[in-house]
């Protein structure tokens, strides 16, 4: 065991480990990065093949993505965002605007996944409160959700080992069953039959308790921490309609899935839908730096107009809100996707993974597979005609996880889900080798 790792026994706490067991098994020593791969101590290299928590977009140190950091250096570090401004924040905005849906109209600056949700939470429920319906005050999320650690945030995500030690901590709210399609909720078989028929449980939440709900919140497309669940952008479109119907706002949540996860720049394109909050985050800076905007509508803007000192004021911020290097990133990002053709490998890169996972159907455990744009999940079952789950904690997930960094991947389960969420600019020869040492490791 190294000097470093030793120190990092003594004096770090990581997240979500039980820090009693990594003596035994030690944090892998990451040393460097590039493009989408990343070096340890030992000189072992190992694909990115979870894009460092879903955020890589562009691989690591993207020479665009330095630069405008280095440059950002000369110019200006941080200042705060109230009273002040920059250019860097405003140019942001005005391309967050231009390449989100029409009708999102104002950005709000924040510096993770979580602060991104918990501003588009408490905007909403202020909205109501400033519109003379202060009762409009809960969320209707799904039961597999995940929106993030805070408590707001953990309010509205799906009840798991990150939420139940927090009980104490969380408002109540609405659950409707998830859209897992291979655990159908309504007991259908197949996708091509069901249309969508589980919207249901959202229409009757509505339908109950749209008086009291702000707003119906989801991960569109894909439920990621959920187990990487997809479902139809049907469901997203439907949904849209009925948040519209019952007078509650939608938020959309994609912090996960946005910018080109899915195939396309933000996955509610896809269902054509045009949400009343959009939470970006992560791949905002190809994971860079941390940085989170919730964009919103004119008329939830409009809302918070008043005199000085009023009550309507969003009383919310934070000290690295709209960090100029941040800023920078993402714009670098942006210009990455404007001129590096990314969207259109994207779909290059779908179509393959999507034909390159059938080997994985005669695997004894895989029950399911999923994908959809540059993640691919399989769903580990003790028996593929009763679905029963492999447990999460099974020995084998274990050892799925250790083979794959014995050849090069990161297989970092959820549960019982084995999954891949690609860097956008994985090449075909690489995805070509990435499912050869995927399925490699799991036989
Ligand atoms: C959909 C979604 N929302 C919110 C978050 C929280 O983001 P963060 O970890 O940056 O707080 C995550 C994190 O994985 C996520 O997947």
């Amino acid at each position: 065991m190294t000097d470093l790792i030793q120190k990092d026994l003594t004096y770090n706490w990581h997240p979500y480990t039980q820090m009693s067991i990594q003596q035994a098994n030690p944090p892998l020593l990451i040393e460097k990065a590039q493009g989408i791969k990343l070096y340890d101590a030992s000189g072992q290299w190992y694909y990115d093949t979870i894009s460092s928590w879903w955020c890589n977009i562009h691989g690591h140190l993207h020479p665009r993505m330095v630069k405008a950091i280095k440059q950002q250096l000369d110019q200006l570090d941080h200042t705060l965002f109230a009273g002040i401004t920059h250019q860097t924040a405003i140019e942001l905005s005005e391309r967050l605007i231009q390449i989100s849906p029409d009708g999102l109209q104002r950005v709000f600056y924040s510096d993770n996944g979580s602060t991104a949700v918990e501003v588009a939470l408490k905007m909403s429920v202020q909205y109501w409160r400033n519109s003379g319906r202060p009762e409009k005050s809960k969320f209707i999320s799904f039961d597999r959700a995940y929106h993030g650690d805070t408590a707001g945030c953990m309010s509205v995500s799906g009840e798991s080992a990150f939420t139940s030690a927090f009980t104490p901590l969380m408002f109540a709210g609405y659950k409707v069953p998830s859209p897992y399609c291979y655990r159908c909720p309504m007991g259908h078989t197949s996708q091509d039959t069901c249309a969508t028929a589980c919207i249901k449980f959202l229409r009757d939440a509505l339908e109950n308790h749209s008086d009291t709900v702000a707003a119906v919140i989801l991960e569109p497309l894909i439920l990621c921490a959920g187990g990487m669940l997809i479902y139809p952008a049907a469901y997203l479109a439907e949904a849209a309609l009925l948040s519209k119907k019952y007078n509650v706002h939608l938020i959309l949540d994609e912090v996960a899935v946005g910018f080109g996860r899915t195939g396309t720049m933000f996955a509610c394109e896809q269902a054509d839908v045009c949400p009343d909050f959009l939470c970006l985050s992560k791949g905002l800076t190809s994971g860079m730096l941390p940085l989170a905007a919730t964009l919103t509508t004119q008329d939830i803007f409009n809302a918070f107009l008043g005199p000085s000192g009023s009550e309507k004021t969003f009383y919310h911020g934070h000290t690295f809100t709209a960090n100029p290097i941040g800023c920078n990133a993402a714009l670098a990002s942006l210009d990455i996707f404007a001129h590096e053709g990314i969207l259109a490998h994207v779909q290059v890169l779908a179509q393959e993974l999507r034909k390159s996972i059938n080997m994985f159907s005669d695997h004894p455990l895989v029950g399911d597979i999923r994908t959809l744009g540059t993640v691919a999940a399989f769903e580990l079952v003790r028996n593929k005609k009763t679905k029963e789950p492999l447990p999460g904690n099974d020995q084998m997930i274990r050892q799925i996880y250790s083979r794959g960094l014995e050849k090069n991947v990161i297989l970092r389960p959820i549960g019982n889900v084995i999954y891949l969420f690609l860097p956008l600019v994985t090449t075909l020869e690489d995805l070509k080798d990435i499912i050869s040492k995927t399925h490699a490791s799991m036989v």
